[in-house]
């Protein structure tokens, strides 16, 4: 069953023993950070963090903080209630070869399936546990409101511009269409009641302020934070603009989501999260943004950025404030998208029949670096393998990807790096392209636009350039293999 707050997740890894509860006052400056970078950095991703007494300017703050939630593959599993991740990448594929049913087995499968997609839609209600509490922004500040100096948000890193919330899921529509959006977009914290609003040019949540800047139309932006860890998950998943992320996010929990009105703003959320922070953009308004230590292992530059204005703060008497910290990696954030790329093989493998794996290891922080192994049977094959990958949605922002053989796993770093070597003359086997960048990499000469290399690691087939036999790999025979397991369990 789909989780029906924040703290039953938090219950669920404790339960499994994944979750440290930290008794200490412990400072939301910087102290959080430098805990839950010790955690991330420990092996498998350490455990979930869950701070019950979190400082912020001296004072206790009526809000603990957990951190951590999802940094490993055990905890990313029990956020999406599955025994494995790859149990929902089966389940996709399975949809995406559903045909008419031949016979009655085939039906009464398919029509589960169905009934998984329909309970996926989200329904509306008139209550929600999420505005428990409400407070209402009036125009000047009140003695008792409560703001955003009252919640747990923590400082990351010494230089970063100052705090900023950062797994904010950012709630948007399109006016022309009414199609909803969901982003994870950290916020910048400027005074009690407004913040930085850091959606990327090449996000839906800055398309959906383009048409609102254009019609000269106040943009109206909810964000949630908390409720069933499914929100944040999809939130970050690299869907297609159009697909709405509450669907998906229903349909990986297998229960519909029940939305809720905001109170003062025509935008609707899910009614269990810990957490809404209701506000707006004004078109054309425009702020410095950063430093911010940032998923690349560097600081972001300062930036302008849009400026979020907050009229509503609602939640949960109960409210546990979440939060996570990025940086040189392994943090957090490498298993949110390890889990997205497992989800997604089978949509890349309808499109490149060829591809076997594929993975974005933690060194390349997402999108620098993607080991891919394919099924070769042409010439070129593999580099037309890398030019459909520059093309599918973020996916454009891969710096290298390595092809491999089918017969190399691209979860070891080492084997892949062996073949890399072994298989390439780099004339021969690379190709560098012009793409667009992410925003994040300091790299390129320029924001947002650079260079990216492939390498094709795959034996070369008559028609590459190559004109000499193929060597063998080295492989022992099984035989040989098996005498020797007799022989060592002999000696223990
Ligand atoms: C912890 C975390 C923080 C993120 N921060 C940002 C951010 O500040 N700005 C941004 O554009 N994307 C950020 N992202 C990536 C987006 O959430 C991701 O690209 C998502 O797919 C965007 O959704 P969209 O395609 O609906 O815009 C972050 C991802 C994670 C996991």
């Amino acid at each position: 069953m789909a989780y029906r707050s924040f703290r039953k997740f938090l219950d669920a890894l404790d339960e499994a023993g994944e979750l440290k509860r930290v008794a200490l006052p412990v400072d939301t400056d910087l102290l959080i950070a430098e805990w839950a970078d010790r955690e991330m950095k420990s092996p498998g991703g350490g455990k979930a963090l869950l701070f019950e007494q979190p400082i912020v300017d001296g004072k206790k703050s009526e809000f603990p903080v957990a951190i951590n939630t999802m940094g490993s593959r055990r905890r990313i599993a029990l956020a999406l209630q599955v025994a494995d991740v790859g149990d929902v990448a089966q389940e996709i594929q399975l949809i995406l070869k559903a045909k008419p049913p031949t016979d009655l087995r085939e039906g009464w499968s398919l029509l589960k399936q169905g009934i998984h997609l329909l309970h996926a839609r989200p329904k509306h209600v008139k209550e929600g546990a999420c505005q428990e509490v409400v407070h209402e922004i009036g125009e000047r500040p009140t003695p008792n409101e409560i703001t955003l100096s009252d919640l747990p948000i923590i400082k990351c890193w010494p230089k970063d511009g100052g705090r900023f919330i950062t797994l904010p899921n950012v709630h948007t529509r399109d006016p022309e269409t009414g199609a909803r959006n969901v982003g994870i977009y950290r916020m910048q914290i400027y005074d009690e009641r407004t913040t930085g609003m850091h959606w990327q040019i090449q996000k839906v949540g800055a398309r959906h302020g383009k048409r609102y800047y254009e019609r000269g139309e106040r943009m109206p932006v909810a964000v949630t934070l908390g409720g069933d860890p499914i929100y944040t998950f999809a939130a970050t998943a690299p869907l297609p603009d159009g697909l709405d992320e509450l669907l998906f996010a229903g349909f990986l929990r297998r229960k519909s989501i029940e939305l809720v009105r905001c109170k003062t703003i025509d935008v609707d959320v899910p009614a269990d999260v810990d957490f809404v922070l209701e506000g707006y953009v004004q078109p054309g308004e425009m702020r410095p943004e950063g430093p911010f230590g940032d998923h690349t292992g560097f600081y972001t530059a300062i930036e302008d950025y849009p400026v979020f204005h907050l009229t509503a703060i609602t939640h949960r008497r109960d409210a546990v404030y979440p939060a996570t910290i990025v940086g040189i990696p392994p943090m957090e954030d490498y298993y949110i998208g390890d889990a997205c790329v497992r989800i997604f093989l089978p949509v890349f493998k309808m499109n490149f029949p060829e591809i076997v794996d594929m993975t974005l290891p933690p060194e390349g922080v997402f999108h620098n670096l993607v080991f891919v192994s394919i099924r070769k049977q042409y010439p070129y094959q593999a580099f037309k393998v890398m030019h459909g990958l520059w093309g599918m949605g973020q996916m454009m922002f891969s710096k290298y990807i390595v092809a491999v053989d089918e017969d190399c796993d691209v979860h070891n770093t080492s084997e892949v790096l062996f073949r890399l070597c072994a298989n390439t003359d780099p004339a021969r086997d690379t190709t560098i392209i012009k793409n667009p960048s992410d925003s994040l990499d300091h790299a390129p000469t320029n924001q947002n636009v650079g260079s990216h290399m492939g390498f094709d690691a795959t034996r070369k087939l008559p028609g590459e350039n190559y004109h000499r036999p193929w060597p063998e790999l080295l492989k022992m025979t099984e035989e040989a293999q098996a005498l020797v397991d007799a022989l060592q369990a002999q000696m223990r």
